[in-house]
């Protein structure tokens, strides 16, 4: 299973490091397929020891160059980072990153040899209309993506579950992943939205899961130790 964890704007340098050395104490016991992902906010970017792997936020599609507040390949190099989210909701609604952005950023990270979690998912009013406009919604966010890429993890994370506790029923994640998963040719397939201690075991049982993007409950390392454990 992969168990990756996305900060946001979410802790400091500091407490990064603090957390990371309580994960990597809690989860001695993990499994050895198992892999973790930590997505911290770009300020406590390094070179961390551990079972994990550091990966960025998000980047400019840039080596480097005038882009004001912005962080290029150059900056991730630093840290020898080479994972990276891409697509993620947040971006897409309150960054005004569109399908071409997200596009442009993929191809750029991909020739770069990133590996890359591409996320999709759809808002409410769309899941309300039923399940081929989910999908019909969820396939054009691959618009201009390589699904052919060979590190290519793609996470769907349905809007309206983003931290509003309320995850997508057994039944909702069960039938978008299996559809999800033939258009994708079977890459790996995440589900994020409320995943918590409480229904970790849930979800990675469901067929078609092949981890989860976590954001709340990955804030804790207890807690997110206990959802690499469960
Ligand atoms: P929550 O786990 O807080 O719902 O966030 C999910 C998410 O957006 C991870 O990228």
């Amino acid at each position: 299973m992969i168990y990756a964890a996305n900060f946001k704007t979410n802790h400091t340098r500091k407490s990064t490091e603090l957390y990371l050395n309580e994960l990597t104490d809690k989860i001695t016991g993990k499994k050895s397929e198992d892999r973790i992902y930590i997505f911290p906010p770009s300020t406590a970017l390094d070179i961390y020891e551990g079972v994990f792997k550091i990966g960025a936020q998000n980047a400019y599609a840039c080596a480097n160059g005038a882009y004001t507040g912005e962080i290029g390949l150059e900056q991730l190099d630093e840290f020898d980072i080479k994972t990276i989210l891409i697509g993620h909701s947040e971006r897409r609604e309150y960054m005004r990153e569109s399908q071409d952005q997200v596009a442009q950023k993929f191809s750029f990270f991909q020739e770069h040899e990133f590996e890359i979690i591409y996320c999709i998912g759809e808002p409410l009013h769309i899941r309300e209309k039923g399940f081929e406009a989910v999908m019909q919604y969820l396939l054009a966010q691959f618009e201009g993506i390589d699904i052919g890429y060979k590190n290519l993890i793609v996470a769907y994370e349905p809007i309206w579950a983003i931290g509003t506790g309320r995850s997508a029923t057994i039944e909702e994640i069960s039938n978008t992943h299996r559809a999800l998963k033939k258009a994708i040719n079977n890459k790996p397939l995440l589900y994020g939205g409320s995943a918590k201690p409480a229904n970790i075991k849930e979800i990675t049982t469901i067929a078609g899961v092949d981890g989860v993007l976590v954001g709340s409950a990955s804030l804790d390392a207890s807690s997110f130790a206990e959802m690499i454990l469960a």
